[in-house]
């Protein structure tokens, strides 16, 4: 049952060869504290011996002096010792606890169950094969379990262990149990978690944790520890179609060009058929290539170079797939969004996506709905916070392969990271590819951009003028529109306050309300802009990274970003609509520079202060750089 370390000291290469060859399970353990979870994973790690000496002699005689299991081991004081040493370096919110039986080597995502659980759950559950929900018999299905079980379904583990525990608080009576169990099955059903196995047990007694218990003789089922041991878990990477992500093309010369990575899922041979997505090209494989020779046949899990009988295009991020059951490419999706980030997710806002070796940019397009994962309720949002889960539609800039979450976790999960503090912000998973946007195509026009500013006899750009109300963006834009009509150009001025007029009248002054407002004048300011006339959008546009995305949509040297920076004081000093007295009253919610953020550009084209110079003198200025950066000539 237990670890033997006999064979260490009889025969370590023996025993390090068996260990090599047994097989591997990944599980997470879900609940709190009070549930008994410490205590649980401290016995399954000293009954399976893998607690060194000197920690099992700090542990007995920890217990003595704490005391609270009257001379036994506590072993809740095991799990919590690690988790303070843990605590000392960099954060880590998942513990990952390594075990060993004669039968199968373990993996244990521990993860803390403070209020940061979505996160640490999703991190700690995506590669479990399963899932130990612990519910104290004495409370029976919590909120927390429900919330645990919802977390687990969406991540796609199959099995389930429901541990009752703490039976000894109810005179290890079966009706509690089986109380539970029922209750339990049909919120799972609900789930369609199918593979739920009820053990009662005392972890705090050694009930049915590892040995059997005496005082359940009711139970006929498996300990947690057999069931652990022998349970089937579908992984069976190996049997799914070959998906081989790029990380890296080598190419040390011109002879030779391998296609480097770790086999997500399936097999491959010399001589397979292979689909390149998302170009869709097609070769055979003429050598697996590893540091130890070139191998016949490869599969899920080791790293290898490719190389292919036929030249082709391919880089970093492309995906090797069987030819005949390719991995599907598509720019938009319907996928499970999990907020793991304190800035909230605002749709429309640009994000850096990871899909495998892959990098796009992507946006959410719209909110679905957002789930109460107490409830399992379907909400409508207008943004994620942290921990929360939502259905959305993802739009990526470019098309990417990918296989549905529930066909394939490696291909079918992505990250999102911030664009610039490059924290990691969410984890995905795909559901499947929204059809809409196999019916809509390019459409080709003859008429181009560069056609119709040449007509005009001018150069197309955007004046994109940010700043605090009151900071005279508008003031300047307008002076400048006035001086470029009297030069004959073709002009247009898009300003916040008469936009919210119309396109935008729907949308408020909230975080997320102002990222759809810039994203759409952005948007029509590049159609403005391949009309072939000169924009000046005058708009708070409070947020870097939706002005980075207005720069993004234009073609370099195409957009000209004025700061007209003021400092508060004098723009609240000069509050020309009375709204700055307003927001100090409180009458106004979310105003810029009061209360809600201005975040100043880093790199603007031109910096207009106009504490210190007129609007004549800006409008000037501007004028001036248009010159300098030769937009002015036809
Ligand atoms: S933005 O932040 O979304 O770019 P936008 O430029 O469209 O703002 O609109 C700003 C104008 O709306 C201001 O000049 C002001 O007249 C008005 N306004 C009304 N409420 C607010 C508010 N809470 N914050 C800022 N401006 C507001």
């Amino acid at each position: 049952m237990a670890h033997k370390s006999d064979l260490i000291a009889e025969d370590i290469e023996a025993y390090l060869e068996a260990h090599q060859h047994k097989d591997l399970l990944r599980f997470i353990t879900c609940g709190s504290v009070d549930d008994g979870k410490s205590t649980l994973i401290g016995r399954l790690l000293y009954e399976s011996k893998l607690i060194f000496e000197d920690q099992l002699a700090a542990l007995e005689s920890d217990s003595k002096k704490v005391g609270t299991q009257g001379g036994d081991i506590d072993f809740a004081l095991l799990v919590d010792g690690l988790a303070a040493e843990r605590e000392q370096g960099i954060t880590i919110d998942v513990a990952y606890r390594f075990f060993s039986t004669d039968r199968r080597k373990f993996i244990v995502a521990d993860t803390p169950g403070h209020e940061q659980y979505t996160r640490n759950m999703a991190t700690g559950a995506s590669t479990a094969d399963l899932a130990v929900i612990l519910v104290d018999a004495r409370k029976g299905i919590l909120q927390q379990t429900r919330r645990h079980s919802y977390i687990v379904s969406l991540l796609g583990i199959r099995n389930v262990v429901l541990a009752v525990n703490k039976m000894d608080a109810v005179d290890y009576a079966q009706g509690v149990f089986d109380g539970i169990v029922e209750q339990y099955r049909e919120f799972a059903d609900m789930l369609g978690l199918e593979d739920v196995y009820p053990i009662p047990m005392s972890a705090l007694r050694g009930d049915n944790v590892v040995e059997r218990s005496e005082r359940m003789r009711w139970y006929g089922g498996a300990t947690l520890m057999q069931h652990l041991e022998s349970v089937q878990v579908e992984r069976d990477l190996a049997g799914r179609p070959f998906r081989l992500p790029v990380q890296w093309v080598n190419r040390p010369d011109q002879d030779f060009r391998g296609f480097a990575g770790t086999i997500a899922s399936g097999r491959v041979r010399q001589g397979d058929a292979v689909r390149v997505l998302p170009s869709g090209r097609q070769s055979t494989v003429a050598r697996i290539v590893t540091l130890d020779g070139d191998l016949e046949e490869a599969v899920a899990g080791q790293s290898v170079t490719l190389t292919l009988a036929d030249e082709i295009d391919i880089s970093r991020g492309d995906v090797l797939a069987a030819a005949d059951a390719p991995p599907a490419v598509a720019d938009q999706f319907q996928v499970s969004l999990v907020w793991m980030h304190e800035e909230p997710m605002l749709p429309g806002r640009p994000y850096l996506m990871k899909i495998g070796p892959r990098t796009v940019t992507a946006s959410i397009t719209d909110i679905r709905h957002r789930v109460n994962v107490n409830t399992l309720e379907q909400m409508a949002a207008r943004q994620l916070d942290l921990n929360e889960i939502g259905l959305c539609n993802l739009g990526t800039d470019r098309a990417v392969a990918f296989d549905a979450y529930e066909d394939n976790r490696e291909t079918g999960a992505f990250i999102l990271v911030d664009r610039i503090s490059n924290d990691t912000v969410g984890a995905g998973m795909i559901q499947y590819a929204l059809r809409r946007a196999d019916n809509v195509h390019w459409q080709a026009l003859d008429v181009d951009k560069r056609a119709r500013s040449a007509s005009k006899g001018q150069k197309a750009c955007v004046l994109w003028f940010t700043g605090l109300s009151g900071a005279g963006k508008s003031t300047i834009a307008n002076l400048v529109e006035k001086q470029l009509l009297a030069l004959g150009r073709h002009t247009y001025l898009l300003d916040g306050d008469n936009v919210r007029h119309g396109l935008n009248k729907d949308l408020g002054f909230t975080e997320a309300d102002r990222v759809e407002n810039i994203r759409r004048v952005a948007e029509v300011s590049r159609l403005m802009v391949d009309a072939g006339l000169i924009v000046m959008v005058s708009f708070i546009s409070p947020f870097r990274a939706e002005r980075r995305l207005a720069r993004e949509l234009l073609e370099e040297g195409e957009f000209l970003e004025v700061y007209v920076s003021t400092p508060l004081v004098e723009a609240e000093k000069r509050d020309p609509k009375g709204l700055y007295r307003k927001a100090r009253e409180g009458k106004i919610r979310n105003f810029t520079g009061i209360d809600s953020p201005y975040e100043p550009p880093e790199n603007p084209e031109l910096v207009v202060d106009t504490s210190v110079v007129s609007a004549e003198e800006g409008a000037r200025q501007v004028i001036d750089m248009l010159r300098t950066r030769g937009r002015l000539q036809s």
